[in-house]
């Protein structure tokens, strides 16, 4: 028995491998493009892991997909990858929509066709685990409840409208063609080998250079985070005894604004790397220009999951967010590595229009 991650080489889906690793005998064979978000330096500690087999390609290449499914007798799918940061899906949704859409169309199309001829045991063993976002559902008002599964879809941006489209896609092919889907959608994860584009590692990383801590518009927004394990947790979860058919919301029952988020950042490092001159971090604070179209709070009721497969988080955000500070004090030569010069192409972009 194997099964087929895809976008494991980044943020989740490295950490989804090394959990899986941790916790069972059973193979995994790792598809990722390797864009700017793949990193192979997330795998190193299962470098010589036989049950890891890592495989550069494209979830939008039929052939390979297929190729691959026949020749490891895949019994299961888990598809991370996706162009994943909104900032840059506003400054070019092409990838987006390559990706998120279109690959993950084909990738349906390969797995459906695999299934298909599967003997009549396999087929019935068969799971396709789709990981989408809470961004699908839009924005909240402060006083409404938070997301749950029935909730309609309001996709606001290029990357949570091509996310939607993704989720559509699944939940079709399952009514249409029967294929075996899950689909969870999850709030905002934070913890190792997180990419330093996304509000926590970019703070953290900042802080520690003496650079600006860039906050968008007045930083009241609204995030429910969720420790990356705790997400690993819940798709094993998911997989091992989701309903086909369902949506699962995974959440951490964590709202924080971002500005608070921030200050909590700020803190902890003023405990665990005091600047040199003795100023709390919190001074490198700076209000920049409003993300366009931002959402403006998002929050999971993640009760299904709870009530039906017994799933909870096991981490606080006080819990979670220290380790994952100690996390980037520890891995500064990881962070390192990451700063190519196409994140500075980013950094430029993404920051220098605003004020
Ligand atoms: P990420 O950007 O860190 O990693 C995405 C990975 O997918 C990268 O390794 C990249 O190389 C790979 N990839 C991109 N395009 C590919 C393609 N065409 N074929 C094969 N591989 C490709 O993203 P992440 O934060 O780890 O998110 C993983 C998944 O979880 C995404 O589907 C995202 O929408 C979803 N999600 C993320 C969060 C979050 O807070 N980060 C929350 C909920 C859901
Ligand atoms: O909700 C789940 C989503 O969470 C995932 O689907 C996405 O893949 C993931 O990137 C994340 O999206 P966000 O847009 O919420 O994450 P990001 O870290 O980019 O931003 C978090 C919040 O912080 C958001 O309100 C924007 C704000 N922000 C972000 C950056 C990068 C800032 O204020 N300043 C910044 O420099």
């Amino acid at each position: 028995m194997t099964i087929l991650v895809t976008g494991g080489a980044g943020f989740i889906g490295s950490n989804f491998v090394l959990d899986w690793l941790a916790e069972s005998a059973e193979p995994v064979v790792n598809l990722d493009k390797l864009t700017y978000a793949g990193n192979l330096q997330n795998l190193a500690s299962i470098a010589d892991d036989s049950r890891h087999r890592f495989v550069q390609g494209d979830i939008g290449d039929y052939e390979q997909v297929s190729q691959l499914l026949q020749q490891h007798q895949i019994r299961a799918v888990v598809n991370f990858a996706a162009e994943s940061h909104v900032d840059r899906s506003i400054h070019g949704p092409e990838d987006f929509i390559q990706t998120n859409i279109v690959g993950s169309f084909r990738l349906l199309e390969a797995v459906r066709h695999y299934w298909n001829a599967l003997p009549s045991d396999a087929k019935a063993e068969f799971r396709f685990l789709h990981v989408s976002t809470d961004e699908v559902y839009g924005s909240l008002e402060q006083t409404d409840p938070p997301f749950a599964e029935t909730n309609q879809y309001q996709p606001n941006s290029p990357y949570s409208a091509s996310k939607a489209a993704s989720d559509h896609l699944v939940r079709a092919y399952h009514h249409t063609y029967g294929l075996p889907v899950l689909t969870t959608n999850c709030s905002n994860n934070y913890g190792p080998y997180h990419f330093p584009e996304k509000l926590i590692p970019l703070c953290i990383q900042n802080a520690l250079a003496g650079k600006p801590l860039p906050i968008y518009g007045d930083g009241q927004q609204i995030r429910d985070w969720l420790y990356v394990k705790d997400h690993c947790s819940a798709i094993r979860r998911v997989l091992a005894a989701g309903k086909i058919g369902e949506v699962y919301n995974v959440g951490g029952w964590n709202e924080k604004a971002n500005l608070d988020v921030v200050h909590t950042l700020c803190a902890i490092l003023d405990q665990l790397k005091p600047r040199a001159d003795g100023l709390p971090y919190a001074s490198q604070i700076s209000y920049v220009t409003d993300r366009p179209g931002h959402d403006r709070r998002y929050a999971i009721d993640a009760g299904k999951l709870e009530r039906e497969l017994g799933w909870k988080p096991a981490e606080t955000f006080e819990s979670g967010i220290r380790k994952t500070v100690q996390w980037y004090l520890d891995h500064q030569d990881w962070v390192g590595n990451v700063l190519s010069g196409d994140y500075q192409s980013w950094m430029a972009k993404n920051y220098s229009g605003r004020i």
